[in-house]
C-alpha cells in the first residue's frame, strides 16, 4: 500500500526548502534564458529548483517517475504507476518581472489519478495543498467546498490574449463572456488562477493552451471541493498532452459551456 501521507509530508518539506531556496535567489543576479521564444523565460532558478525535487525524489522513492518541465526528469509515454508532475516555477515572468505572482506546482498521480496536489505561492507563503478524499488546506486553514455561482456574479480568471487576435479562439467568442462576467482577472500564473479558484478569490479559469505541468495540481484541489476541469470542449484534460482548459465553480461551468462555449470550433 502507497504511504500517501508519508509522501505528501515529504512533499511539503521539499516544496516549503525550495521556496526559501527561490526567496534567498531575490538578492542575487539572475541568469535569464529564452526558450521558444522572446518572451519565453527560463531562470537558472527554474532550472535548479526543478532539479533539486528530482534529486529529493530519487533519492527516497527511486520508482517514481518524474515529468517536469525544464526536462530534467523521465520522458513519459504513459501515467503507469507513481508521477510526479511539476512545474518548479509556475509564473517565470512574474518571477523575473515583479519577484511575486509565481508558485511552485505538484501534482501526484497514480496510474493517472491525481492522489496529492501542491501550489505554494512562495512570496505569499501560501501553500495550497490536498490529498485526494481528505480536503484542501491553504496552509493550517480547510477550505470550504465549492458553492455554485452565475456568470453576473462571477469573476474570471482570463488573459485578454484570448480575446484579441490569436491563433487559437475567434476573439469575438469569448467578448460576450467578458462584458457579461462581473470581472476578470489575469495573474500570469496558472498554478495561482487555479489555487485562487479553490480559495474563492476567482470563480473560474479559461486559457486556451496550458501544459500538463502548469495543471496538474491545480485540477487536483479544485475536483477535490467540487469543482469542475475540463478542455473548453467539455472534455477530460489529458496529462500527457498540452491543452485547453476550464476549471470552474459548479453551476457557472454548466452555465459557461451552453452558453459561450457550445459553438466553438477550436
Ligand atoms: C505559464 C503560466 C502562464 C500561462 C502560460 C504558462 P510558466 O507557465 O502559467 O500563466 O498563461 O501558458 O506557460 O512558463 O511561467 O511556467
Ligand atoms: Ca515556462
Ligand atoms: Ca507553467
Ligand atoms: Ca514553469
Amino acid at each position: 500500500m502507497t504511504n500517501w501521507s508519508e509522501i505528501d509530508t515529504y512533499a511539503k518539506a521539499w516544496v516549503k526548502e525550495a521556496g526559501v531556496n527561490i526567496r534567498n535567489s531575490f538578492s542575487k543576479t539572475l541568469t535569464i534564458m529564452t526558450k521558444s521564444s522572446a518572451n519565453d523565460l527560463v531562470t537558472d532558478i527554474d532550472q535548479g529548483t526543478e532539479q533539486f525535487f528530482i534529486k529529493k525524489i530519487k533519492e527516497k522513492y527511486p520508482d517514481h517517475r518524474i515529468l517536469g518541465e525544464e526536462g530534467f526528469g523521465d520522458q513519459l509515454n504513459n501515467l503507469d504507476g507513481i508521477v510526479w508532475i511539476i512545474d518548479p516555477i509556475d509564473g517565470t515572468m512574474n518571477f523575473v518581472h515583479q519577484q511575486r505572482n509565481f508558485a511552485i506546482s505538484i501534482g501526484i498521480y497514480e496510474n493517472g489519478e491525481g492522489k496529492i496536489g501542491l501550489i505554494y505561492d512562495v512570496v505569499h507563503d501560501e501553500l495550497y495543498h490536498a490529498i485526494k478524499g481528505h480536503g484542501v488546506f491553504m496552509n493550517e486553514l480547510e477550505l470550504p467546498p465549492l458553492k455554485e455561482t452565475e456568470v453576473s456574479k462571477a469573476v474570471i480568471g482570463l488573459n485578454a490574449t484570448w480575446v484579441t487576435e490569436n491563433k487559437r479562439i475567434d476573439p469575438s467568442l469569448l467578448a460576450p463572456l467578458v462584458k457579461n462576467a462581473r470581472g476578470t482577472r489575469s495573474y500570469g500564473s496558472a498554478a495561482i488562477e487555479m489555487a485562487y479558484i479553490a480559495s474563492g478569490r476567482v470563480d473560474a479559469y479559461i486559457t486556451l493552451r496550458l501544459a500538463p505541468w502548469d495543471f496538474a495540481a491545480g485540477v487536483i484541489l479544485i475536483e477535490e471541493l467540487g469543482g469542475i476541469a475540463t478542455t473548453l470542449k467539455g472534455e477530460p484534460l489529458n496529462l500527457l498532452e498540452n491543452n485547453s482548459v476550464f476549471v470552474s465553480k459548479p453551476g457557472l461551468h454548466q452555465e459557461i459551456m451552453k452558453e459561450y462555449l457550445k459553438d466553438g470550433n477550436w
